[in-house]
C-alpha cells in the first residue's frame, strides 16, 4: 500500500518529485531522505495535514515539528524575526545538519508548536528534500520517519519497516550521510544554546562564534532539567531489548564487555553487544553472529553515528532479550552518539 519510489537523479525525475509535492500539497504525507535521517514529510503550513504526522508516529501532541525549508527565502514566511546569530549559523552551516530556534511567524499552525512561541528551522542539505519542498512550494513539517520512541530510520527499508501501510509514498534516497539527527540550536536568546548534539558540533559552532558563545542545554549535561527541546524529555532511540551502556577507556572495553557477558549469562539472559569491531573481535567466538551488530571501528565516529539506528534497529530480528552497547568519547561529533547511546539505554551505564 505504501510506494517507495527510488530517487537516483533528482532532475532526471522531476515527475516522481512533483507528485510527492502533489501529495503533501493536498494535506497527504511523504517520507524522504534527508543527510541526518529520513523525515515524515507534510505541508507545514497545514495544521489539519500535521495532525497526521502525530497520528503516523504515535507522537505526542505537545512535541514540536521542525519546519523544513528548501532556502534562505523560504525562512522569512516562518519566522517572525531573524537574529544576526541566526544569519550567521545560517551562512556558516545551511544547507545543512542544523535546525534553528526562531521566534514563529503567525503562519505556522499553533497545531505544530506544542504551545511555544518559537520554531524550528532547517534547511536540508540533501538534494531530493530540498526538490521535493521545491515541488511542495510550501515548508515541509518532518520529525524523524520513525514510530514514537523508537530509532530513526536512516534507509528507505527501515522507514517501511515503521510506515508501512500508515503513508501514501516513501521517496527512496539511499542511506543517511551523517545518520544521527541535526544539532538544534536555540537562536532565540544572547548566545547559542544547544538543545541537541549532532554533526554540526559543539567545537564548530565555537570556532564561528568564539569560545564561551555556545551554550548546551543543562539537560545535556545531566542535569535533572525538563530539556528545552521537548522531544529530548521522552524515551527515545530505544532498540527492542533493554540496553546497557559500557563507556570508559577503548583499551579497556573488550575485558569490561567480556566480563558483562559473563555475568549476564550467569543469569540466563541472551545477550546482544552493539560494539566497535575491534570489541568484537576481541570477544571472538564469546559472541555469535547473530547476537552481534558492528557499529563501525573504534573511534571512528562518522561511522559509528551513520551505523548506530542501523545497528540499534537489527535487534529487531535478532533474539537477544538484553543487549551491551560501546560508548564513544564524549566530544566532538561523539557528544551526539553518546546522548543517543544513554537515551537508547534509559542511563544504565558500566565503567569499563
Ligand atoms: O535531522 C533532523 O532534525 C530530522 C530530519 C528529518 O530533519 N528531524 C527530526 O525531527 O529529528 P524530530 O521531530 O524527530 O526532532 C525534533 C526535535 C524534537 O525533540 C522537538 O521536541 C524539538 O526538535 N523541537 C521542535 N520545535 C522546537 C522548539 N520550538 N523549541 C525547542 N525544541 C523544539
Ligand atoms: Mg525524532
Amino acid at each position: 500500500q505504501t510506494k517507495i519510489v527510488k530517487i537516483d537523479d533528482v532532475k532526471k525525475q522531476d515527475a516522481e518529485l512533483q507528485q510527492a509535492g502533489e501529495i503533501l500539497r493536498r494535506g497527504g504525507l511523504v517520507a524522504f531522505p534527508t543527510e541526518t535521517v529520513y523525515g515524515l514529510g507534510a505541508n507545514g503550513l497545514d495544521g489539519e495535514a500535521c495532525a497526521g504526522i502525530y497520528a503516523a508516529k504515535g507522537r505526542p501532541s505537545d512535541n514540536p515539528l521542525i519546519l523544513h525549508a528548501a532556502g534562505r527565502d523560504m525562512v522569512d514566511s516562518i519566522a517572525a524575526e531573524v537574529p544576526e546569530l541566526a544569519e550567521q549559523l545560517m551562512a556558516a552551516f545551511c544547507p545543512g545538519p542544523i535546525t534553528l530556534i526562531l521566534r514563529r511567524s503567525r503562519l505556522v499552525p499553533d497545531r505544530i508548536t506544542g504551545g511555544l512561541d518559537t520554531v524550528g528551522v532547517r534547511i536540508p542539505e540533501n538534494d531530493i528534500a530540498r526538490a521535493m519542498i521545491r515541488a511542495a512550494g510550501v515548508p515541509v513539517a518532518a520529525p524523524s520517519a520513525n514510530l514514537s520512541g523508537r530509532p530513526s530510520p536512516t534507509t528507505a527499508q527501515a522507514t517501511a519497516r515503521d510506515m508501512d501501510g500508515r503513508i501514501p509514498l516513501i521517496l527512496d534516497g539511499g542511506p543517511c550521510r551523517f545518520g544521527v539527527e541535526s544539532t538544534i540550536v536555540d537562536c532565540t536568546g544572547e548566545r547559542a544554546v544547544i538543545l541537541r548534539p549532532g554533526a554540526v558540533t559543539r567545537e564548530m559552532l565555537e570556532e564561528l562564534l568564539g569560545k564561551g558563545q555556545v551554550g548546551l542545554d543543562p539537560a545535556l549535561v545531566g542535569a535533572k532539567t525538563v530539556p528545552k527541546a521537548p522531544g529530548m524529555k521522552y524515551t527515545h532511540y530505544a532498540p527492542k531489548a533493554p540496553m546497557t551502556l559500557i563507556e570508559g577507556e577503548p583499551s579497556r572495553m573488550g575485558q569490561a564487555f567480556a566480563c558483562e557477558i559473563q555475568r549476564l549469562r550467569a543469569e540466563g539472559r541472551r545477550v546482544g553487544i552493539v560494539a566497535s569491531r575491534e570489541v568484537l573481535q576481541e570477544l571472538g567466538g564469546l559472541i555469535p553472529a547473530e547476537l552481534a551488530a558492528d557499529y563501525g571501528h573504534q573511534g571512528d565516529l562518522p561511522a559509528i553515528a551513520a551505523n548506530l539506528y542501523e545497528a540499534l534497529r537489527s535487534f529487531d530480528d535478532k533474539p537477544a532479550d538484553v543487549l551491551l552497547g560501546e560508548g564513544t568519547v564524549g566530544t566532538g561529533l561523539g557528544l551526539a552518539i553518546m546522548n543517543r547511546l544513554h537515551k537508547a539505554s534509559g542511563f544504565r551505564t558500566i565503567h569499563a
